[in-house]
């Protein structure tokens, strides 16, 4: 029952309680002035005829007969007699029942000192009754007031009628009261008992109750956010459960379950923080609409199962047009939204915030800088203050985290965040932070060049842990912070000494989940869908060729189109028989190199498809839009070959998820070696993506490589990735972030350098 349906039913409750009021009032005023008038008449008509009479009692030239006439009015029905005063107040005649009544006196005092020029009327409690009094000046011939007459009479009858319909009234308006809040009790509980029996169906369910449902059931909401935790711990404690007697099965593998064991062994019950600029879930609106979309990330593939093994707590920009119609009053929403499991905290941005912060510094400056692909960077001023201001925004979102007595585990992602460890470090020294550092690290020469990079080094330092994906860019950091900053360096155990501590330097390489944990649908219903893309796609018989990617130009889009041109004019007896296809994600669009890329690229597939394509077949297709996760899953399973062509690359995750997604271990991966995963996956088809002839062949051996190779390549890549899943990187990352000495060095005092060096 909607909130708005209960207010108005209090709102016409009330409303009906006031209407009954006035019109009780009202009834009781019309009655009380009814009777009034009637006495009014009744005086006046007395007064006039009895004026001349009157006129001549004041004068003092009343005749005895005269008197007895005014004697005559008195105990008329409920007239009780009449008094006349002077211009001056004073008593001169009156009914002599009236005797020691001082009317004149009570009139002077009620109604001023002078006697009045014009009639009146009023009640009064005299001489213990409730009377009625009347008086009307007397005038002489010319007009001049000589005194005033009054006509008294008796009203107790007015005063009794009244006092009986007041209580009739109060009586029945106490019922009318008691019936309407009887009948809204009955209403609103029935209406907060419908709410509650959706609310229990809910719980029943195992889901977590709604925002919906939820601001129906105010008092409830307490309720309602202990269950939703309490449920997540249990969906927690279930699938753990169900991962333990699955993991007995095979010891060496890293499972969420032991993962969850070891970061609890690690931290207890503390929550872990994890911190990116990308959410791991975006709400949008279409059509009045709420979806959850997941975007293109590697590292949000990698950090979701973390977040879903370890419950802890995920803080990031909320960019979708429906997150804020979706978070509880703390910005905060519980994710997945169908089996709820850890939180999700959003930020928000303003457009100028997004433009400096993440468009400009982050990706106009860090990306370019740090994979060092021949494009030129863009340093700007204001960009750069803009992104601080950002950093100290979620370093404020972060530490309304903080509990007193626990210090805070903090794991930040990613170049959006350099110098964000050190305002968090200045805010809880006792902090444990880790920041991961997603993308390659470039040598010192590179680096040098940006207008920041003190800062931006002094940034990180205030992390306990950094961490990279590989030893060479741990090595490139260490060198260049030894060349910029006055630090320190401990090559054996790859630490930094600086004045803040000690910060340690080490390679996790990142790796992705296993695709059976992912909710896919049976086996049969995966080929269905298989065949429906290959029909909808008019794929025919053709074999596929995939690649997955942002549309970035690290990735190398250009240069893969350039060997995907020249294996076609070098082997034009594969024309019609191979398809290309390239899942791109857009990605980054308001910038305008990104445009511009975009736009180069769809120029270069339209030749290539014009050049070599015929009525029934494209050699490339092109299909550019955010694509879920399962129709990824489907099209690295179709393919025979998967390419990735990096120019440079921290890691790559496409290259593991092809592997992880080859059911039947066979298919061949051709991979750039320079993307970070060239390091694990030897039995990869290395190639440089520059090397346009080279590149043509390796596709063409790819394409032709017997089975039994691909499979004996394949099982060996495979246990590679499996083994050294995204489990075993959170682990080895968060042992490390809770090392004990590690720790230890966010409470340290200060480090004096001199004396150590
Ligand atoms: C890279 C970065 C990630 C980022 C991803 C997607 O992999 O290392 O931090 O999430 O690109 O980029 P986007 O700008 O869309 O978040």
């Amino acid at each position: 029952m909607k909130r708005w349906y209960k207010t108005l039913l209090i709102l016409f409750a009330a409303l009906t309680m006031g209407a009954f009021v006035y019109l009780g009032w009202a009834w009781f005023s019309n009655e009380r002035s009814q009777l009034t008038d009637d006495l009014n008449r009744r005086a006046r008509i007395i007064a006039k005829s009895l004026n001349r009479t009157f006129v001549k009692a004041i004068k003092q030239e009343a005749s005895a007969h005269d008197i007895e006439v005014l004697e005559s009015i008195s105990e008329q029905g409920r007239t009780l007699g009449y008094f006349l005063c002077g211009v001056d107040g004073t008593p001169v005649l009156q009914t002599m029942i009236f005797e020691g009544v001082p009317y004149c006196e009570i009139i002077k005092t009620e109604r001023g000192e002078k006697i009045s020029q014009v009639e009146n009327f009023g009640f009064e409690r005299s001489a213990g009754s409730f009377v009625h009094i009347y008086s009307t000046p007397l005038l002489s011939k010319d007009k001049t007031v000589l005194g005033v007459a009054g006509i008294v009479h008796d009203a107790s009858y007015i005063h009794d009628q009244m006092k009986t319909a007041f209580l009739w009234m109060t009586l029945s308006m106490a019922l009318v009261a008691l019936l309407i809040s009887a009948a809204t009790y009955f209403v609103s509980r029935l209406i907060f008992q419908r709410s509650v029996n959706e609310f229990i169906s809910w719980v029943k369910e195992g889901n977590s109750v709604p925002k919906s449902v939820m601001s129906t059931l105010s008092l409830l909401k307490p309720v309602g956010r202990e269950f939703t935790r309490l449920n997540a711990k249990l969906r927690s404690a279930q699938q753990t459960a169900q991962e333990v007697s699955q993991s007995k099965t095979d010891e060496e593998l890293w499972t969420p379950v032991k993962l969850k064991a070891h970061v609890t062994s690690q931290i207890g019950e503390k929550k872990l923080i994890v911190v990116s600029n990308r959410e791991p879930y975006i709400h949008t609106k279409e059509k009045g609409v709420v979806h959850v979309m997941h975007p293109a990330s590697g590292l949000v593939t990698a950090l979701d199962p973390v977040l879903k093994a370890t419950s802890g707590l995920w803080i990031a920009h909320g960019s979708g047009n429906a997150d804020q119609d979706v978070v509880d009053e703390e910005n905060k929403v519980w994710v997945p939204e169908k089996a709820p499991i850890y939180q999700l905290k959003r930020v928000w941005l303003t457009k100028q915030e997004e433009e400096g912060y993440y468009y400009s510094f982050s990706n106009e400056v860090l990306w370019p800088l740090c994979h060092a692909t021949h494009e030129r960077p863009t340093f700007d001023d204001s960009a750069w203050t803009t992104y601080n201001r950002v950093n100290q925004k979620f370093c404020n979102c972060i530490a309304e985290e903080f509990s007193k007595k626990d210090s805070p585990h903090i794991l930040i992602q990613d170049y959006h965040f350099s110098v964000l460890p050190k305002m968090i470090r200045e805010k809880r020294n006792d902090a444990v932070i880790g920041l991961f550092w997603h993308i390659p690290w470039p040598i010192l020469e590179t680096f040098q060049i940006c207008p920041w990079k003190r800062e931006v080094l002094q940034g990180m330092l205030g992390a306990n842990i950094l961490g990279f994906h590989l030893s060479s860019y741990c090595n490139n950091f260490l060198n260049t912070v030894n060349a910029l900053l006055p630090v320190r360096i401990d090559w054996d155990r790859q630490a930094i000494i600086h004045e803040g501590g000690t910060t340690y330097v080490k390679p996790f390489p990142i790796s992705v989940q296993p695709w059976s944990e992912r909710n896919l649908p049976e086996e049969a219903t995966i080929q269905a869908d298989t065949e429906s893309w290959r029909q909808q796609l008019e794929l025919g018989k053709t074999r596929l060729v995939v690649s997955v990617d942002r549309l970035d130009y690290t990735k190398g889009f250009s240069e893969r189109l350039d060997a995907i041109k020249r294996f076609f004019e070098n082997n034009p007896a594969y024309c019609g028989k191979i398809t290309f296809v390239h899942l791109a994600a857009p990605s980054r669009t308001h910038i305008p190199r990104y445009r511009e890329f975009d736009d180069r690229i769809e120029k270069k597939v339209d030749d290539i498809n014009w050049t070599f394509g015929t009525e029934g077949w494209k050699p490339i297709l092109f299909l550019k839009e955010n694509h879920p996760p399962y129709k990824v899953y489907l099209f690295l399973r179709m393919a025979e070959v998967c390419l990735v062509s990096s120019l440079a690359d921290g890691m790559n995750l496409v290259a593991k998820e092809f592997i992880a997604a080859r059911e039947n271990n066979d298919g061949v991966l051709i991979l750039s070696e320079f993307a970070g995963a060239i390091l694990e996956l030897h039995d990869a088809l290395c190639v440089n993506p520059y090397a346009c002839q080279d590149f043509a062949e390796t596709i063409r051996i790819a394409l032709e490589m017997p089975h039994a190779q691909q499979v004996e390549r394949m099982t060996r890549l495979k246990k590679q990735v499996l083994t050294n899943n995204v489990y075993k990187w959170a682990s080895d990352l968060l042992t490390e972030l809770t090392h004990p000495v590690h720790a230890s060095q966010a409470t340290a005092t200060k480090t004096n350098l001199s004396k150590r060096s």
